[in-house]
């Protein structure tokens, strides 16, 4: 078996657009406060998978977990603060987050609705993607070793995250945890195209508006301004009125 934190295949291709969306330090600083943001709210639906699991060994495997993400929620944010405080004002642009998403995993999940081994299977996929990911970016961070070490102190997190998950779905779920695993990797593939599906319809929905207004438009403002040229200006005598015996 290769190197599990290896990058996919994809990410590997991609790794000049991933340096070049970690080379601007606005961006990066910006970046590293959302993905604080995403670790945080991993560590509550961690935190609530404890409350609800009634396996013990389970409950104090999801606290260490979302203590561990509370933490590299801190670390995320006190780097990206830290850079945003040495940096002039800059304007707010492009983040680029649909390519470099961090630790995303339990935003698409409602952790009510899940047994542990469905929940354990994506987990230890989301947590697999989050570590091949971070491997990359400290790849690429090699400007900013600060940045990088924070990267290399969570990484080690996750690797814990993607094999702890791996071996207690093992547990709880065998001899069924490899078709949990391509459950899981499905589920994650129709969520991936909805993300997909929603974007572009959101794409052609602002296409579409801008056509009518800079097309459709124009036409029936035209025709409005020559109506009302043809209007006489000032005041205008108002209509006599009707006789009051008149019913018109
Ligand atoms: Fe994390
Ligand atoms: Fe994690």
């Amino acid at each position: 078996m290769g190197d599990p934190l290896r990058p996919s295949a994809i990410d590997r291709v991609l790794r000049p657009v991933h340096a070049w969306v970690w080379l601007d330090p606005h961006r990066r600083a910006r970046k590293l406060l959302r993905f604080a943001e995403t670790e945080a709210d991993g560590a509550r639906d961690l935190s609530r998978a404890a409350e609800l699991t009634a396996d013990p060994l389970l409950r104090r495997l999801f606290l260490r977990h979302a203590e561990d993400e509370l933490r590299h929620a801190s670390l995320f944010r006190a780097r990206g603060r830290a850079l945003l405080n040495g940096l002039p004002r800059g304007p707010k642009g492009f983040e680029a987050n649909w390519l470099a998403p961090g630790e995303r995993g339990l935003d698409d999940l409602r952790v009510d609705r899940e047994r542990d081994a469905s929940l354990l299977a994506f987990l230890h996929l989301s947590e697999k993607a989050a570590a091949r990911r971070f491997a990359l970016y400290m790849r690429v961070l090699f400007h900013d070793p600060a940045t990088r070490d924070v990267f290399d102190d969570v990484l080690h997190d996750e690797a814990f995250h993607m094999s702890y998950t791996h071996t207690q779905l093992d547990r709880v779920a065998a001899p069924r945890s490899r078709a949990r695993l391509w459950q899981a990797r499905a589920g994650r593939l129709w969520k991936a195209y909805l993300r997909a599906a929603a974007a572009l319809a959101s794409v052609v929905g602002t296409l579409l508006l801008r056509v009518q207004y800079f097309l459709i438009l124009p036409p029936f403002a035209f025709l409005a301004r020559r109506a009302a040229r043809r209007e006489p200006e000032g005041f205008v005598r108002a209509r006599p009125r009707p006789p009051l015996t008149s019913q018109y």
